[in-house]
């Protein structure tokens, strides 16, 4: 995507060969900054500290880091470290797991002296996926905006609000979440790309507010129309019928179609179903976990730092960044980062394979019949 004209990507190598560059998501959308990760440990702590973050790119990432500890030391006990470091980072997002498994199982049976170069080559590989995934996602979900915008445009609603596709969306589920053209943003851009009116509601998203601060920024690069809104108003917006469709990412699905994604979202799909709104989820095959038969309860949900509902980040209207705090002190605090939304409250998955119910979803991947059928049966 383009940044003042310049197209970028969230990850990439360094034009040194030597260490991986990425943007530093904790700094936007005050500073655009990019950070030189040089070390698996320094590409850990990146993703812990959320200067990367998002289920896809976290997985590319990860891979990469797996790419910076191989070419230090490829023996096999480094490996088995890297890997166990890389996966304690954030728990809930699959697509984690799922690259380090991709590298390790490729990694394995190779002599150590080949390890370097064949992890930079999933690497790269895993981060390509990831773009043509996502631009795979877009074109598939590109007919259910244009549907509702002809839908509109027949209908002959009045006002500003005529032709116009108003989503919903929650926490940052665009291309600063993935390598490039996000998830649940893909089919947006494709949409205004394509000619569409398209508006974005966008959640603020606390405590971290991936929404206020990330998905507002990186839409305003792109030139799409959106507006934020405090998280508790989307229910609001529903009822009074300003907003089509909800269309969120996923940190990981369970074969039965349960959702885990950022904290907040359960409560969005929950107005949906209540508001006849369809409720859409944008999921690439790595962030679905075959192997769980059901979310709820399931799903291992990360618990981050009290700080982050404890205090707020802004720019000073003197230009000067602070964090202050917004809570009694010493009061109480929980910080459950993600949430389980049940499969019944889903409308539809957008894949890079096609567009599915819940109860659709597991013949997009015939090759984890097996494990799909298994994972149900036990559940
Ligand atoms: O905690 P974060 O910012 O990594 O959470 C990100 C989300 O919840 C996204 O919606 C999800 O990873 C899908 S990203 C395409």
């Amino acid at each position: 995507m383009n940044i003042q004209g310049t197209a970028f990507r969230t990850i990439w190598l360094s034009t040194d060969g030597a260490a991986v560059e990425v943007i530093d998501q904790t700094r936007l959308p005050h500073a655009f900054v990019i950070r030189r990760i040089g070390t698996a440990r320094a590409m850990a702590e990146a993703i812990a500290d959320m200067v990367v973050r998002g289920a896809p790119l976290i997985g590319a990432a990860a891979a990469y880091g797996v790419w910076l500890a191989m070419r230090d030391d490829p023996s096999d006990a480094a490996l088995d470290a890297v890997y166990a470091a890389l996966l304690a980072t954030r728990p809930t997002a699959v697509n984690l797991r799922w690259a380090l498994d991709t590298v390790d199982a490729a990694l394995t049976v190779l002599a150590p002296e080949h390890r370097g170069r064949a992890a930079r080559m999933l690497a790269d590989g895993i981060a390509e996926e990831d773009v043509s995934q996502n631009r795979a996602l877009g074109d598939n979900g590109l007919p259910l905006l244009q549907a509702v915008a002809e839908r509109k445009r027949d209908a002959r609603t009045g006002g500003d609000d005529r032709g116009v596709v108003n989503v919903l969306t929650h926490c940052n589920a665009g291309w600063l979440a993935t390598v490039d053209w996000g998830t649940a943003l893909a089919p947006v851009y494709a949409a205004h790309d394509a000619g569409l009116p398209v508006h974005v509601w966008v959640d603020e998203t606390r405590p971290r507010n991936q929404g206020a601060a990330l998905t507002a920024w990186e839409l305003g690069q792109h030139g799409v129309p959106h507006t934020v809104i405090a998280d508790n108003a989307g229910g609001h917006l529903m009822q009074e019928g300003r907003v089509d469709l909800v269309l969120v990412g996923t940190d990981r699905v369970a074969a039965n179609g349960d959702v885990a994604n950022k904290i907040g979202t359960y409560l969005k799909a929950l107005a949906a179903h209540d508001c006849g709104v369809p409720f859409y989820v944008a999921a690439p095959g790595p962030s679905i976990d075959w192997t769980l038969a059901a979310g709820v309860g399931a799903i291992p949900i990360e618990e981050r730092a009290a700080a982050e509902v404890r205090e707020v980040t802004g720019r000073t209207t003197a230009g000067d960044i602070r964090t202050v705090t917004i809570l009694p002190a010493d009061t109480p605090v929980a910080n459950p980062a993600f949430d389980v939304t049940p499969a019944r409250l889903v409308t539809a998955f957008i894949t890079e394979r096609g567009v599915a119910t819940p109860a659709e979803l597991p013949a997009l991947y015939p090759e984890h019949d097996g494990q799909a059928d298994e994972a149900l049966a036990e559940g």
